[in-house]
């Protein structure tokens, strides 16, 4: 992406903005859901329009979560690692994931395809162990349905 690409789809975010300091966090939510995640150029450029420190920007970046500091997967398969779903095995089905996908959790494959996360609870407990590719959701994982499910998800893109 060049710098005109970034500044372009910055000028129509900051067109719903005032430029407000308390005004950073959304500002940073909706860049990111623009971008699918955060440029270093265009913290750069959100310092610039708060009027404040590029530290502070990146800080608070870096701080929430829900903030990515590095581009995403096309897909995003996040494995359930709440109290249900462990027990009833999810580290295993995690396990088998990252040796698929060859990253760990939190990373994202060579080839951009998919990021892989853990979440704390999806809400469908009575199907644990569960996980989700984008918004599909799969109950009653295991490590043998793995590939399955990551082979679903390519046709499904
Ligand atoms: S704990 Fe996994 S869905 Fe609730």
């Amino acid at each position: 992406m060049t710098k005109a690409d970034v500044q372009d789809k910055l000028k129509e975010v900051f067109s719903h903005f005032h430029g407000e300091q308390q005004e950073l966090i959304p500002l940073l939510q909706e860049t990111q859901a623009r971008f699918r995640y955060l440029p270093a150029a265009a913290m750069r450029e959100i310092a610039r329009f708060l009027h404040m420190p590029e530290a502070t920007v990146y800080g608070v970046s870096t701080f929430y979560a829900q903030f990515k500091l590095t581009p995403l997967g096309k897909r995003i398969v996040r494995v359930c690692r709440g109290t249900a779903c462990h027990v009833r095995g999810s580290s295993k089905v995690l396990a088998e994931m990252e040796k698929q996908l060859g990253v760990k959790a939190g990373e994202t494959t060579e080839d951009r395809e998919y990021t892989l996360e853990t979440v704390a609870c999806i809400g469908a407990c009575a199907l644990a162990p569960t996980m989700t590719i984008d918004s599909e959701t799969y109950g009653k994982m295991t490590t043998k349905k793995v590939a399955e499910v990551l082979g679903d998800s390519s046709k499904a893109g």
